[in-house]
């Protein structure tokens, strides 16, 4: 049911990314181009070398993920190298408007993952979405500890991740999962932690 994702899920995935995109909620149509948000938050992470991602299929395909990088300093360093240009050509050089400004300059400037969290406690970080159909089922827990495991084996002392403070089911996800909240929107937890939920 969980398998390590390769790059023929990253169709079924995108779908994933933005049909959950919004919060949490169904991003399509929210911005100018709907391959905006997995362009930033889903995409790089399958073309980066080392990239840690496992998906929940039943036989139909990908219907969730979890994706994570274990040194997000390197993944920044990478992203600046090989993927803004890419972003660029999918979006060009400036947000369309004012509203999605925030989510054009995560592709555009890499450098804003490394100011999120203490990275030498918690260098990795990570991004999980379920289609609704698939969420309430463990699966969530499930995927984040198929991943603490991965970064436990890998020596990895802790993960961090952004959450919309809006989105309050996630939030509540994480809290239950053993993550700390050090600041508005910001989660982090151990790999151990992670690895035994
Ligand atoms: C957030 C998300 C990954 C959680 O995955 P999930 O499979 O639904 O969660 P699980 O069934 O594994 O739940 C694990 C625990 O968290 C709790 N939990 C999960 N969602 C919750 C919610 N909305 N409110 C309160 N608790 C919640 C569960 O009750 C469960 O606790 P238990 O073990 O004591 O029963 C999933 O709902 C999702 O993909 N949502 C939409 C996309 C999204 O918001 N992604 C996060 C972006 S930062």
């Amino acid at each position: 049911m969980i398998r390590q994702a390769s790059i023929e899920d990253l169709g079924a995935m995108r779908r994933v990314c933005v049909l959950t995109g919004d919060s949490g909620r169904d991003a399509t149509g929210r911005w100018s181009d709907d391959g905006l948000i997995p362009d930033v938050y889903l995409e790089p992470y399958m073309r980066y070398p080392d990239r840690l991602a496992w998906v929940v299929d039943e036989g139909q395909g990908p219907v969730g993920y979890v994706i994570a990088v274990a040194d997000t300093a390197a993944f920044a360093d990478w992203w600046r190298r090989e993927w803004v240009e890419e972003f660029v050509v999918r979006h060009g050089p400036v947000a369309a408007d004012e509203d999605e400004a925030w989510l054009f300059t995560g592709g555009t400037q890499p450098e804003r993952m490394v100011a999120l969290a203490d990275l030498d406690a918690f260098p990795a970080h990570l991004h999980v979405d379920l289609l609704p159909e698939a969420q309430g089922r463990g699966l969530g827990r499930l995927l984040l500890h198929t991943l603490g495991g991965e970064l436990v084996s890998r020596g990895v002392p802790g993960v961090h991740l952004g959450v919309g403070t809006d989105n309050l089911g996630a939030a509540a996800f994480y809290r239950r999962l053993g993550f700390d909240e050090p600041a508005p929107g910001l989660m982090t937890s151990p790999s151990e932690r992670l690895a035994s939920a």
